[in-house]
C-alpha cells in the first residue's frame, strides 16, 4: 500500500482514546487464544433489548418504515417522550421541545456545537464521562475540570463552580446518576445549581442517561425544578437498546429551531427503525421489564460493594444510581493503570482506570461494571481479593 501524504487534522491531538476501549481489545485477543475473562469494563447493561421493542422495530421494517423521518425526530416517538416526563416525574412538557438523537453522544454534541462557541468554556466534573471533554475539543471548547470527592457526594460545590467560571465560561455540564461515580443529585442540589448557572449567565446542561437505573431514591428530572436547562438522555441504558443509537434531548423552546438546523446537518435524522422501537420501550407494558432489570442490577451493585469490603479495596461512598462501583485502591502500592493491566493479565478480569474518567486522583481510581453474571461476578471478586493479597505482600 503507498503510506498517504494526507495528515491529520491538529485537533486530532487533543482526543485521547478510551482505555476501556484499549482494555477491551485486550481482552478480546486473550480470549481468541483461549484464555476466559470476565468483563467488567464497558458500561453496557447485559440484557437484550426487551421483547416487545424488537417486536416494534420488526412491525416497523415490515412497514417499510425505512426512510428518513423528520430531524427533530418522530413525531410519535417525541410525543411518547413528551408523555413520559408527565407521568414519571409530573413534568407537563411539549413535545416540541424534545429532540430525538442518535444516542445521547449526538444529543451531547448538538448541545455543545450549539451552545458554546470556539475559544469559550465548559465546566464539569473530574472525575466524568471521558467523552465530554473530547467533544468540548472538537468544537475548539476548552473543557474545564472541576474536582470532586466522595467527601462532597462527587458533586462540585457553588463555590467552586463560582470560582471556576470566567468570562469565557458558556455552561456547566453535569450528569445524575454519574458516570463513573453513580452519583445522584439530589432535587434541591440541583436548583440551586440552576439557579447559580441562571445567575451567571450561562447555560445547565444535565445527563439523565442513567436516570432509570435508582438504587434506593425514586428518579428525577432536573425539569421538575427548572426548565431553562438542557437535559441530555438515551434509550442506551435503562432502555437496554446501546446498539440502536437512539437518545433524546430536551431543550428550552428557543432553541428548537437552531437545533433542528444543525441536526439535519448533522446527521439528518436518529435510525428510522430504531425510534419506532423506541416508542415502545416507553409503552407502559415494557416497563415490568426494564424495572426487573433495575432492580437485579441494583442488587449486583449492593453485592459487589459487599464483596469488595474484604477485598482491601474501598467504595468511598455508596453510588445511589447506575450499575458502576467508582473504587479507591486505599494503601495499595500501585498505581491504577498497573493494578487494572495485572488484573486483566493474570487473572483473566477486565476493569477500567480512573485515567479514563478524568484526572483528579485518577491514578487511585478503579471503575468496575457491576454487570457481569452472578458466578462471573464471584470469580472476579476471588482475583481481585487475590490480588491486591499479593500487592499488599510486596508481589
Ligand atoms: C454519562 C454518559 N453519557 C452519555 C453516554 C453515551 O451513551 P449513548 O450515546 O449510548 O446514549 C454514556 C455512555 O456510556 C455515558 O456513560
Amino acid at each position: 500500500m503507498t503510506a498517504s501524504r494526507a495528515r491529520l487534522a491538529s485537533r486530532m491531538e487533543g482526543i485521547a482514546p478510551f482505555h476501556v476501549m484499549r482494555i477491551l481489545a485486550r481482552a478480546r485477543a486473550m480470549e481468541a487464544n483461549g484464555r476466559a475473562v470476565v468483563h467488567m469494563e464497558v458500561g453496557e447493561p447485559p440484557f437484550p433489548t426487551p421483547g416487545p421493542v424488537v417486536a416494534q422495530a420488526r412491525r416497523a421494517l415490515d412497514a417499510g418504515e425505512t426512510f428518513y423521518t423528520p430531524a427533530l425526530g418522530l413525531p410519535r416517538l417525541r410525543a411518547a417522550i413528551a408523555d413520559y416526563y408527565q407521568e414519571r416525574f409530573g413534568v407537563r412538557l411539549s413535545s416540541d421541545r424534545i429532540v430525538v438523537t442518535p444516542g445521547s453522544s449526538a444529543g451531547l454534541q448538538l448541545a455543545l456545537a450549539m451552545l458554546c462557541d470556539a475559544g469559550s468554556e465548559l465546566l464539569l466534573t473530574d472525575p466524568g464521562y471521558p467523552c465530554n471533554r473530547h467533544f468540548a475539543r472538537l468544537y475548539g471548547i476548552t473543557p474545564v475540570g472541576l474536582p470532586v470527592s466522595a467527601g462532597n457526594a462527587f458533586l462540585p460545590t457553588l463555590e467552586q463552580i463560582e470560582a471556576a467560571w470566567s468570562p469565557a465560561t458558556r455552561a456547566l455540564l453535569l450528569a445524575s446518576p454519574a458516570n463513573p461515580t453513580g452519583s445522584v443529585i439530589p432535587r434541591e442540589r440541583l436548583r440551586a445549581y440552576a439557579a447559580c448557572i441562571e445567575r451567571l449567565g450561562g447555560v445547565l446542561i444535565v445527563d439523565e442517561i442513567y436516570q432509570g437505573l435508582h438504587h434506593g431514591m425514586s428518579p428525577h428530572s432536573v425539569l421538575e425544578v427548572d426548565d431553562r436547562v438542557v437535559v441530555v438522555n438515551s434509550f442506551s441504558k435503562y432502555f437496554c437498546m446501546t446498539g440502536w443509537r437512539v437518545g433524546w434531548l430536551v431543550l428550552p423552546e428557543s432553541f428548537i429551531e437552531a437545533a433542528d438546523r444543525l441536526a439535519q446537518n448533522m446527521y439528518l435524522a436518529a435510525p428510522t427503525l430504531a425510534q419506532h422501537a423506541a416508542v415502545a420501550a416507553l409503552a407502559p407494558a415494557t416497563r415490568p421489564i426494564l424495572e426487573a432489570r433495575r432492580e437485579a442490577l441494583g442488587k449486583k451493585l449492593r453485592w459487589a460493594e459487599r464483596e469488595l469490603a474484604s477485598t482491601g479495596l474501598e467504595v468511598t461512598r455508596s453510588p445511589d444510581g447506575g450499575f458502576y462501583l467508582y473504587v479507591g485502591l486505599a494503601g495499595l502500592p500501585v498505581t491504577a493503570s498497573e493494578f487494572c493491566r495485572r488484573l486483566l493479565e493474570e487473572e483473566g478480569v477486565a476493569v477500567t482506570p480512573g485515567v479514563d474518567f478524568g484526572v483528579h486522583r485518577a491514578e487511585r481510581h478503579i471503575r468496575l461494571a457491576c454487570v457481569a453474571e452472578d458466578g462471573e461476578m464471584r470469580t472476579a471478586f476471588d482475583a481481585i481479593g487475590r490480588l491486591c493479597a499479593t500487592l499488599l505482600q510486596g508481589g
